[in-house]
């Protein structure tokens, strides 16, 4: 009982960190950026705030993985957990396996061109990201959704 506490316990506050950094990101770092900074000060900036984030995303990533896989184990398998929790696993490995195209493609390639000072190639990158992690926040938003009101169900 005490570990299935704890265990949702890191879940959810590895969910919050994931999806609220998300939204943070999208919905004011950003646009705050694009409306105070020209493109040689925006986009170097926007890379060091992504390479902080993915720091704790990637860590956020493990716990919800690992807390998830150990609260289902705790209620005795797959086959024993609702429909609900397949989805969110479902759901949540999609997400997951997005991050690590984000993180490993355009991200990657954003870093890249800022190193090389090559403007509006970094500028493509970061609107793909941006694009990407607009996917990302929508899934999490309809997997906490999922979990939550789909258990009435
Ligand atoms: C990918 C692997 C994942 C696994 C194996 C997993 C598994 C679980 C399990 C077994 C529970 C407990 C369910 C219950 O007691 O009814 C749970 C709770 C929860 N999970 Fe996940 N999860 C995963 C990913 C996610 C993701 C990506 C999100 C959100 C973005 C999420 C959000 C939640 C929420 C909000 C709850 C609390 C539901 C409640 O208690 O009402 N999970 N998860």
């Amino acid at each position: 009982m005490l570990t299935t506490s704890l265990l949702l316990f890191l879940h959810l506050i590895a969910v919050t960190f994931w999806v609220g950094g998300m939204a943070v990101m999208h919905v004011a770092v950003r646009p705050a950026a694009v409306a105070t900074l020209e493109p040689p000060q925006r986009l170097p900036f926007m890379a060091a705030a992504l390479s902080r984030f993915f720091v704790g995303v990637s860590i956020a990533v493990a716990t919800v993985l690992v807390s998830g896989l150990g609260l289902v184990m705790a209620a005795g398998g797959f086959a024993r957990v609702h429909w609900s929790v397949h989805g969110m696993f479902t759901v949540g490995l999609v997400m997951m396996v997005l991050f690590l195209h984000i993180r490993f493609a355009p991200y990657a390639r954003l870093q890249r061109a800022v190193a090389a000072r090559e403007w509006p190639v970094a500028a493509v990158q970061l609107g793909n990201i941006r694009k990407l992690v607009a996917v990302n926040l929508m899934l999490g938003v309809g997997v906490v959704a999922l979990a939550v009101v789909g258990r009435a169900f």
